[in-house]
């Protein structure tokens, strides 16, 4: 499935909140770590023409059809291929304005059969970037249950993990996601599912969080963030479920309060305060855009600014 011209079918979630909070009207320097279908970047570019963009996406395929707007927008774009986590060497020492992540996966990634949707008959891949790692059917078709286990607890599965990573050891080898999505579906967890999203959901997003290392991403990506950001910076960050939420915000919090230790700390008293969180609760489309794109109704749009001098 393409978009118009061969572009892309993702269509970008919250622009204008994302657009207000960068500050992206009055123009400067902005890094999008994940340019995906290029929305967002479009969106910061044609609020001023004197604005410019460091994009970076670890998806080749999503930077090859990124390439016809670096023609278009001429020196104004420049696309990267780097994962987030190493967005301060894919920067080379530039600071920026305005820094955006939308974590997660394009629209144009689940219908490329990549083995991110349950339909999907294809390979059971699941990697963002296809030049490196390990598939998700590498993964699944041969790790032990325990780490099968540990990948579904730490993804979010919750208390079934174990019992799905037995059901998952039992039927595989997988070769395509409908396979795991059925095998799921089948067993006794899936057949009590009352609810209508499909019982493998969580699952699907458990290992594609592990083979694509998600949580030590987002790590890299709010540690490098503080390096190529200067006093007024701003950091806004969409997030997709809780878990990923969970991890940006409490990272915000940690920047915001570090300094003000209560007289019992014992912890490390060297961190210190770099700036703060720009809206308390997470901003969250408007149920006009949610009827528009369905794909925004569990998006959490975090903004912080950083406005310490001590950001060195
Ligand atoms: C939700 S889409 C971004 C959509 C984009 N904002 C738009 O408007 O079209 C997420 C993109 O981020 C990329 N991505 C996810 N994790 C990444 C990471 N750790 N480093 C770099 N890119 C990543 C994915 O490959 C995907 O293309």
């Amino acid at each position: 499935m393409k978009g118009a011209a061969g572009g892309a079918v993702h269509v970008p979630v919250m622009l204008e909140e994302v657009l207000e909070a960068l500050g992206a009207r009055d123009g400067g320097m902005f890094l999008d770590c994940t340019f995906g279908g290029g929305g967002h970047t479009r969106g910061i570019l044609d609020a001023n023409p004197n604005s410019f963009v460091v994009a970076l996406d670890r998806d080749q395929r999503a930077l090859e059809r990124g390439a016809q707007w670096e023609q278009r927008y001429g020196g104004r774009l420049r696309l990267v291929h780097s994962p987030f986590s190493g967005l301060v060497a894919a920067s080379e020492g530039l600071k920026f304005d305005g820094i955006l992540a939308d974590l997660g996966m394009s629209t144009d990634q689940l219908v490329e059969g990549r083995g991110f949707s349950f339909a999907d008959q294809g390979p059971l891949d699941m990697r963002m970037d296809e030049s490196q790692g390990e598939t998700a059917a590498e993964f699944v078709n041969t790790a032990a249950e325990r780490d099968i286990f540990l990948a579904l607890a730490e993804g979010g599965v919750g208390k079934n993990a174990r019992a799905i990573a037995r059901t998952l050891v039992f039927h595989r080898p997988f070769g395509s996601a409908q396979e795991l999505a059925d095998a799921v579906k089948g067993s006794q967890l899936g057949k009590r599912t009352a609810s209508k999203v499909h019982p493998a959901t969580v699952v699907f997003q458990a290992l594609r969080m592990r083979v694509n290392n998600e949580l030590q991403e987002i790590e890299g990506l709010m540690e490098g963030a503080t390096k190529v950001s200067k006093r007024g910076t701003k950091l806004a960050v969409i997030t997709f479920h809780s878990i990923e939420d969970q991890a940006v915000a409490n990272r915000m919090r940690r920047w915001e309060s570090a300094g003000s230790y209560p007289a019992n700390w014992r912890g490390n008293r060297a961190e210190k305060r770099i700036g703060r969180v720009v809206a308390r609760k997470a901003i969250t489309a408007t149920d006009e855009e949610v009827s528009r794109n369905p794909a925004s109704r569990s998006a959490r749009l975090r903004v912080f600014q950083f406005d310490d001098e001590l950001l060195k």
